[in-house]
């Protein structure tokens, strides 16, 4: 497929159409927001760890039976992926409190939940990408009773197969953020699976080894991204 016109630009990503409808190219930018946009800067090298990152995620998930936008890394930012539709919403899965859930419900952050949480917000920039609940999603008819199913049974599917997958390389999976997309009639996992849009912990000393990093100004933001790139892919 050769690139043709940018057809996107999103906050950490850039999509390209190409001379085949049914494909396009992510560029993965070094750019970093945080708080809806409120908060921006620059990570450097943040956008080939998460291309990076992202497509060793896709690749291991295809493995085990999880239909993705994956189609060929092109080079160290670039990534042949289907031409999905995106359904308008954030999927979240949670393990271990932190982040909003530790603020909305007054659980202290590193406390492990009794049961996995899946929550979802509808993406809206203007409205912060507010949570909604199936009922939400039917009212608005942003996906159907069939693909909400879909989603959920993927989501929880992922959070096990990743969870499992990342405790080898000492990394304990927090919670984290999926989108999926409809491509020639199916569900589909797009979007990234990355730092940014995952907490991943050191399993042995708790080190933060994600986006709060950035977030939360903790220094070592760049270090940390290398980190994971580095056990999951020795590189
Ligand atoms: O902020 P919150 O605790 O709700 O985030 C939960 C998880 O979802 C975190 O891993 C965060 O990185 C991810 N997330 C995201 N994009 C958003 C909101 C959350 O990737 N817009």
């Amino acid at each position: 497929a050769v690139k043709t016109e940018q057809m996107y630009e999103g906050k950490a990503k850039k999509v390209f159409r190409t001379d085949d409808p049914d494909l396009v190219i992510v560029s993965y930018k070094d750019d970093a927001t945080a708080f809806n946009g409120l908060k921006k800067g620059t990570i450097v090298g943040k956008g080939v760890v998460n291309n990076k990152v992202s497509n060793h995620m896709f690749k291991m998930l295809e493995k085990e039976g999880i239909k993705t936008h994956y189609v060929e890394e092109l080079s160290d930012r670039e990534t042949l992926v289907k031409n999905v539709k995106i359904v308008p919403i954030e999927v979240i899965v949670r393990n271990i409190a932190a982040g909003s859930i530790s603020k909305r419900l007054g659980i202290p952050e590193g406390t492990k939940l009794a049961t996995t949480v899946l929550e979802y917000s509808y993406k809206n920039d203007e409205l912060g990408d507010p949570m909604i609940n199936d009922y939400h999603v039917a009212a608005m008819e942003l996906a159907t009773k069939e693909e909400m199913e879909t989603i959920a049974d993927y989501a929880l599917r992922v959070n096990q197969i990743m969870g499992a997958y990342l405790k080898q390389f000492d990394i304990e999976l927090i919670d984290f953020k999926l989108e999926f997309g409809r491509y020639k009639g199916e569900i589909v996992l797009a979007d990234e699976i990355s730092p940014d849009t995952c907490r991943f912990w050191d399993s042995k000393t708790g080190e933060k080894l994600d986006k709060d990093r950035f977030r939360r100004d903790l220094g070592g933001v760049e270090e940390a991204y290398e980190e994971i790139l580095r056990r999951l892919m020795g590189a």
